[in-house]
């Protein structure tokens, strides 16, 4: 008797074409190009769905890909205007055990209608083939890899969203649409004081009208280009777009009137230079600025270390959206983690440096079983028995005293004291944590 395979639990998946809607990619609106296994799916197609533009395309080519060509009575569905309506007259098709595929655009699952799809097909009942996407086609174009950028779109999506990540990005490449088209881009990436090594707009890729041109800010804020379109921007010799800007001073302590927050909720200025020279910012690796209230040591670490990964993490919601903010008027890259800590820090990569402004010495503890090889901690605190714990653990601290100076009506000047502040950092010991001689 012939053995019986084991039982292993695994689900197998892929090119299996029997009843599963086939959602064919195509890039531009050649049909030429397609798989093999696309061509046959639209040949034996008793319902095709797709965009105005691809069904056009479909319906002038089809006599040209295939001799013969499925369904002469093949019924078409534009979905163009009625998404869900023809998301539901596919998901019915199929129960009715139609043979149908949908025709999309690139790779269907890259910011494509295979979401839509699954609103109403589970996806075992799918089978895609994709073509590739306008991203891989425009870093293609300009001879580039692409592993390493990060892809963010403004079609359908609030543009400020997809200014966030291009603020934080060393590499980017922008999906842009009618209603913001790549010079809308430009103009956004020139108010932000975008720095770029190479900015290309890339169109209308795989249409016999494709235009790749490579371009200076300028030009993309002042010119005007076709809405389907892929805008490439990479930063100045890896580093951020935005953010580094080579006329900028350094100064750090900058003014708590520059941070938006919540009663005072701010790290004070002084406090945060010390803080900040204490924390000695490597030009590369990641940052946690824990309890970061109002951002401000965050920011001001991702201003002055643009090469920094630096993730905010903020328990308050409220608090969290302020960071966002602050970050955004200050043009800092920081992602904030909405979270408390130590279980927020589990998603985070393994930290070079760390500010610990909120949380107690349970964080500190998780901090330094995460913190890397040759990595610091900067801790402040109000109460002096978390402090001596804090030093206890890392090894230094001082207490400052900050006064205030303020005139007085008679035109002397008084001083107004600020509350102490304990800051504890660590481990590593050398000339210069412990300041002395
Ligand atoms: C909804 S997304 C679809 C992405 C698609 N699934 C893909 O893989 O490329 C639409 C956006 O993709 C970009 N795009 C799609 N086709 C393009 C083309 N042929 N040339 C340039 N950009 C294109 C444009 O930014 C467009 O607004």
């Amino acid at each position: 008797m012939p053995e019986e395979p084991p039982e292993t639990g695994r689900a197998r998946l892929g090119k299996a074409a029997s009843g599963k809607v086939t959602v064919v990619g195509v890039q531009g609106n050649d049909f030429a190009w397609l798989a093999r296994e696309a061509h046959e799916a639209l040949a034996g197609a008793a319902l095709v769905v797709g965009g105005t533009r691809l069904l056009a395309a479909w319906s002038s080519q089809r006599s040209l890909v295939d001799a013969s060509p499925g369904g002469p009575g093949a019924r078409q569905i534009d979905l163009t205007g009625d998404l869900p309506r023809a998301m539901a007259e596919v998901a019915e098709a199929h129960r009715r055990g139609e043979s149908v595929v949908v025709l999309a655009s690139g790779d269907p699952g890259f910011f494509g209608i295979l979401r839509a799809l699954l609103s109403t097909l589970d996806r075992q009942s799918i089978r895609v083939v994709p073509h590739v996407s306008s991203v891989a086609m425009a870093f293609a174009r300009l001879g580039l890899p692409w592993d390493d950028a990060v892809v963010v779109s403004a079609h359908g999506r609030p543009l400020e969203e997809a200014l966030g990540a291009i603020r934080i990005a060393r590499k980017v490449a922008v999906l842009t649409s009618p209603d913001t088209p790549p010079e809308v881009i430009g103009r956004a990436l020139k108010r932000t004081g975008a720095s770029v090594d190479l900015l290309a707009v890339c169109s209308r890729l795989g249409f016999s009208d494709e235009e790749v041109v490579e371009l200076g800010l300028d030009d993309l804020a002042s010119g005007k280009f076709d809405p389907l379109s892929v805008v490439v921007v990479v930063g100045p010799g890896g580093l951020p777009i935005v953010g580094w800007d080579s006329k900028a001073t350094l100064a750090w302590g900058l003014d708590q009137g520059a941070f938006r927050h919540r009663a005072g909720m701010v790290t004070k200025a002084e406090v945060r230079a010390v803080i900040l020279g204490k924390l000695a910012l490597p030009t590369a690796g990641v940052l946690w600025d824990i309890g970061a209230g109002s951002g401000s040591v965050g920011i001001e670490c991702a201003r002055l270390s643009p090469g920094l990964t630096v993730f905010a993490v903020e328990k308050n919601p409220e608090d969290a959206q302020r960071v966002v903010a602050n970050a955004s008027s200050l043009d800092a890259g920081v992602h904030v983690v909405e979270g408390t800590a130590p279980e927020a820090l589990v998603r985070l990569p393994d930290p070079d440096r760390v500010f610990v402004g909120g949380g107690g010495l349970e964080v500190l503890d998780e901090v330094l079983a995460r913190l890397r090889p040759g990595g610091r901690v900067v801790a402040s605190f109000a109460a002096l028995d978390r402090a001596t714990g804090a030093a206890e653990r890392l090894g230094s601290l001082v207490q400052i005293g900050l006064s205030r100076a303020a005139p007085l009506p008679d035109g002397s000047w008084r001083l107004s004291a600020e509350n102490p502040v304990f800051i504890a950092w660590g481990p590593n010991l050398g000339a210069l944590d412990t300041g002395q001689a």
